[in-house]
């Protein structure tokens, strides 16, 4: 089997570098699909003007919020001065959206560090007055850490805000409901829970545990990532809080997770990244589920044909190089 995977790009300086000639976008540039209108921007989620820039007047209906947690492994602020970078977020995000809206913010738990940010950021929402909190959903990965000496963390955690009154819809899992027995009278009448259901599964509710975490053995594995969120995440988020044709919003695109939900489901997405690197898988992730119905690159990687090409042109006899170069 093949396996050409990238190196986890937030850790490899040098390979970003050399990525960086392949990306489309540069700092403060937009791409536009024209096939189904959706946008993906190099900018900085924190800056009003670039925001107000990809959006061009258009407001959404949902934002699917996933920034960098705070935690060592992805570059560490101060927790007061996180809290005042997502201030900044939080508000571009706010005017990006309509008056009926919806706000999913997946963020952390540092436990090796007093909990930060969560509750920090929990708190901070409080001062947008247009949010109101509406649940705090966790979803349960597979694998952990801190395994042997404490309870194995395996949650990922996901806040749900609205903006006056938006439209949800129930979502339910795979997972049949088993058990019988909750009583209940309707209109005189003695019923059971599985008689009063409209689904034979039981709701998804705020606790996740039906989806299986991203890992390189899966087709939507896009190597080179290293916080992808699942597809199924993501999609179960669009259906419960957008309609089809709406505009979604994602300021943190990363592998473009919400961006191939949208597509899948029918909505437009406007999506934006810091790094034109991830800009690029973002778009790549997109033309490839279009050309091929893959959701990722499992084995492979966004960038495996210019990478192969460089390893040619190395080894060419030419280049003046004999010895098999090793990419990875
Ligand atoms: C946790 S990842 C998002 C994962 C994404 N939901 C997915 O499924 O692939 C966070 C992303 O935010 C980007 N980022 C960090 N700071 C940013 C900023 N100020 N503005 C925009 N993007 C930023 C990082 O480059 C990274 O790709």
């Amino acid at each position: 089997m093949r396996n050409d995977p990238l190196p986890r790009l937030d850790t490899d300086a040098g390979m970003r570098a050399r990525l960086r000639p392949y990306c489309r976008l540069a700092a403060g540039e937009v791409w536009t699909d024209h096939a189904a209108g959706h946008r993906v921007a190099c900018l900085d989620a924190a800056a009003a003007a670039s925001v107000e820039t990809m959006m061009g007047g258009e407001v959404a209906h949902l934002a699917v919020q996933d920034p960098p947690y705070n935690l060592a492994a992805f570059g560490q602020k101060r927790p007061d001065e996180f809290i005042e970078w997502c201030t900044k977020w939080v508000a571009n995000t706010s005017r990006a959206l309509a008056s009926d809206a919806s706000l999913y913010v997946w963020l952390g738990a540092d436990q090796n560090n007093g909990f930060q940010p969560l509750p920090d950021f929990m708190i901070m929402m409080r001062g947008f007055a247009e949010f109101a909190a509406r649940s705090f959903i966790t979803m349960r990965n597979q694998r952990g850490y801190g395994t042997q000496a404490n309870w194995m963390a395996v949650r990922q955690e996901l806040l749900y805000y609205t903006k006056g009154a938006p439209e949800f819809e129930v979502q339910y899992t795979d997972i049949p409901k088993l058990v019988r027995g909750y009583y209940k009278d309707v209109e005189g009448v003695r019923t059971e829970n599985l008689e009063r259901s409209r689904s034979e599964n039981i709701r998804a509710g705020n606790v996740w545990v039906d989806i299986q975490q991203v890992f390189y053995r899966m087709e939507e594995n896009v190597s080179g990532c290293y916080a992808q969120k699942p597809l199924r995440a993501i999609e179960r988020i669009v259906r419960a809080s957008s309609k089809p044709d709406d505009l979604v919003v994602d300021f943190f695109a990363h592998s473009g997770t919400t961006l191939l939900a949208c597509e899948r489901l029918g909505r437009r997405c406007y999506t934006a990244d810091i790094d034109p690197v991830y800009c690029e898988i973002t778009i790549r992730r997109l033309e490839r589920f279009r050309a091929l119905g893959r959701t990722g690159w499992q084995n492979g990687n966004p960038f495996e044909v210019e990478l192969a090409r460089e390893a040619a042109i190395v080894n060419t006899p030419e280049a003046g190089v004999t010895a098999q170069t090793s990419l990875f």
